[in-house]
């Protein structure tokens, strides 16, 4: 598998086993032993792939351009896209190849709903919908206060109703986990009955802000990001990271 995938917990009697990547001095940093816990849990999945490493270094490069960026987050985020529709709604399906009669399965409807949370998940939206072209867009506007650390919201244009809905939220940086929080309590509360976030990077602190907020939700959430990065440093900037996410897609605003 090209992911591994660390849970916070898993139940006894769940079968599957969730193992966190050996091979990441990173994820040495963090408690990683297996616990009991419940089925409702939040899933996280670290991508452990070369190609995903070297793009996500020649990302966090503050020699990096803009243009060269806004190509790598696109391309990152097809790759994480790909372990993040892994439990896509499928249905059966009759066809007739130029050989023969089948059965294949494809994608059943409702179909997903994907929401970017401006400004930096927009830089997300063309690598995600590459994968999935017929998704439905929904949109966050989210800024954080530099001071405080906590997320406003400027724009909500998301469907009032995601009853039976799988939805992701791309954002770049899971940091302290307010931004996340917040929209994954917009969908919970119009219905979502699944959610998944696409994050680049991910502080271990956001993890626990959002481990905890999601405990007892009831809504399976998941988390799929490309690094579990050290820590936060006092600006609430992930380490070693790769600074503004938003700067860096668009220029300083
Ligand atoms: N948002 C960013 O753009 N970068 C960080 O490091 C943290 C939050």
């Amino acid at each position: 598998d090209a992911i591994d995938q660390r849970p916070s917990s898993c139940h006894a009697s769940i079968a599957k086993s969730w193992v966190c990547s050996d091979t990441s001095p990173i994820l040495a940093l963090i408690e990683v032993e297996r616990k009991p816990c419940k089925v409702d849990d939040m899933k996280v999945h670290v991508a452990n792939h070369p190609l995903i490493s070297h793009k996500l270094t020649v990302l966090r490069d503050e020699r990096t351009d803009s243009p060269t960026f806004r190509l790598l987050v696109e391309e990152l985020v097809t790759l994480l896209a790909y372990e993040a529709t892994r439990e896509v709604r499928t249905k059966t399906v009759t066809i007739k190849t130029p050989v023969t009669a089948t059965t294949g399965l494809v994608m059943a409807e409702p179909r997903p709903v994907v929401v970017p949370i401006l400004r930096a998940g927009l830089g997300m939206l063309e690598g995600m919908t590459k994968l999935l072209p017929t998704a439905q867009v929904g949109f966050l506007g989210m800024v954080r206060d530099e001071e405080t650390l906590k997320a406003t919201t400027y724009a909500n244009r998301l469907p009032e109703n995601l009853s039976g809905r799988q939805c992701f939220i791309l954002d770049p940086m899971l940091a302290t986990g307010g931004t996340l929080v917040m929209a994954i309590n917009y969908l919970i509360e119009r219905g979502a009955d699944e959610i998944t976030a696409i994050c680049l990077l991910a502080a271990p602190e956001g993890i626990k802000v959002l481990e905890d907020e999601f405990k007892n939700s009831g809504v399976p959430i998941t988390l799929v990001t490309g690094s579990l990065d050290e820590k936060l440093n006092e600006k609430g900037y992930i380490v070693p990271g790769l600074g503004d996410a938003g700067d860096r897609l668009y220029g300083v605003v």
